[in-house]
């Protein structure tokens, strides 16, 4: 895993420390409708609380265009804030640069935390500008990003801020990088990686990255689809990318070059329209009437991936195996996650998990806490899977090459 100083190497009593959160949260009428990223940041402000520092939250929220805008204020986000750390008081900056962020920060006292207002508000966030960074640098003395799920971004508070602070990850960000590096680094074998979701076409990168990495490559969802049609099955009126057959050979090509075990579907459930509900069929996939499409993975497949999942030691899971937000297309996603949860508590199986869809579905299962961990990240994920570089990573990489000197002690 790659190097980088954590909160127990950063010495804040008495400081200001600037976290980079991810805030992001689905917000309905006012009311955060999952708050499931608020919990996992709690635990590092906590953390510096104990420390005695003066805890200075910031995080981007919504994409406003680079200017403020009501609809996407963090102020909502000080209730939940606040309950998630034990109804700490949390104090609130309208802007998270300048006089009035100045002023609500030389307010705090050690142990106390306030929030600042989106950081998109301000164009030089996601332009990475140096100017922008230096403005927020000026708020603190050290700079901790537990936003693993925004470290896919190249902008100012992830990337340009880490090298102008000594600069650390707080414990989501730690977790999250120890979870993905167990999953696909270092890991006990055989792996499995578990993909699904609608498009080859946008997990192309993903597909190669993974084939190159595991040893069994289970694919479901409508992107089984193309590569069922790559290999000559009809696949009636199913959603199918059919210009992507070439590059769907490829990857068959490139599995059996690094001895990558692919499972495709073998039977299918299929039905004339998808609505909750409607009248179904079970066929095997070559038997797929002209006038029906699949919409989820069969119990024969089912049962296939479920016994590859018995001999792995290790799961990487993302993509949903079917329409699975339209029952009964949910069928083959609810049984494998219950699997895998099984598995997991079983201590047959390290299992690991993310993405928006995915995440869902292990909640519709009822088994989010049964995995080994389940990352809050879905842009973040995905792109880790593709292996390359998170900015927000290789940020905090660099700054322990080039930490100011004598500051961090
Ligand atoms: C997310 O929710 O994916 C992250 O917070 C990043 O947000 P963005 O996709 O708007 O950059
Ligand atoms: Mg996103």
């Amino acid at each position: 895993m790659a190097r980088f100083q954590t909160l127990d190497d950063i010495d804040v009593r008495c400081k200001r420390v600037l976290l980079r959160a991810d805030l992001n949260v689905p917000v309905k009428d006012g009311v955060v409708s999952d708050a499931t990223r608020i919990e996992r940041l709690a635990p590092t402000i906590e953390a510096l609380i104990a420390k005695g520092a003066k805890v200075i939250v910031m995080s981007h929220f919504g994409r406003p265009q680079g200017r403020p805008d009501p609809d996407y204020s963090l102020r909502p986000l000080v209730g939940p804030l606040s309950q998630a750390i034990g109804g700490r008081n949390v104090s609130f900056a309208a802007d998270c640069v300048g006089d009035e962020a100045k002023r609500v920060v030389a307010a705090l006292r050690p142990g106390q935390v306030c929030l600042l207002e989106n950081l998109r508000f301000h164009k030089g966030e996601e332009e990475n500008s140096p100017d922008f960074a230096r403005a927020l640098a000026e708020l603190g003395d050290f700079y901790v990003d537990d936003a693993f799920s925004a470290a896919h971004r190249a902008h100012a508070s992830i990337a340009a801020l880490a090298h102008l602070l000594p600069a650390a990850a707080g414990k989501l960000m730690e977790a999250e990088l120890a979870a993905l590096t167990a999953a696909l680094e270092s890991p006990a074998r055989p792996v499995l990686a578990l993909v699904g979701g609608a498009k080859v076409s946008t997990k192309l990168d993903l597909l190669r990255f993974v084939i190159s990495k595991v040893d069994v490559l289970a694919i479901g969802g409508a992107m089984a689809n193309t590569l069922l049609f790559a290999e000559g099955t009809e696949v009636g009126r199913s959603l199918c990318e059919r210009d992507m057959a070439d590059n769907a050979r490829r990857l068959f090509a490139l599995a059996r070059e690094r001895n990558c075990r692919m499972i495709l579907p073998e039977d299918a459930v299929v039905a004339a329209r998808l609505a909750p509900g409607t009248e179904t069929r079970t066929i095997p996939v070559d038997a797929v009437p002209g006038d029906m499409m699949i919409l989820d993975i069969g119990p024969k497949t089912v049962a296939r991936i479920g016994s590859a999942l018995g001999e792995a030691r290790t799961l990487v899971w993302n993509g949903p195996l079917g329409a699975f937000e339209t029952p009964p297309f949910d069928r083959a996603t609810v049984a494998l996650a219950r699997k895998i949860a099984e598995l997991t508590q079983a201590g047959k199986l390290l299992s690991v998990a993310g993405g928006g869809d995915t995440v869902a579905a292990l909640a519709m299962a009822g088994v989010t806490d049964q995995l080994s961990y389940v990352s809050t990240a879905g842009g973040a994920f995905l792109e880790w899977l593709e292996g390359r570089e998170l900015p927000g990573v290789a940020a905090l990489t660099a700054a322990v090459r080039t930490a100011p000197k004598g500051n961090a002690a």
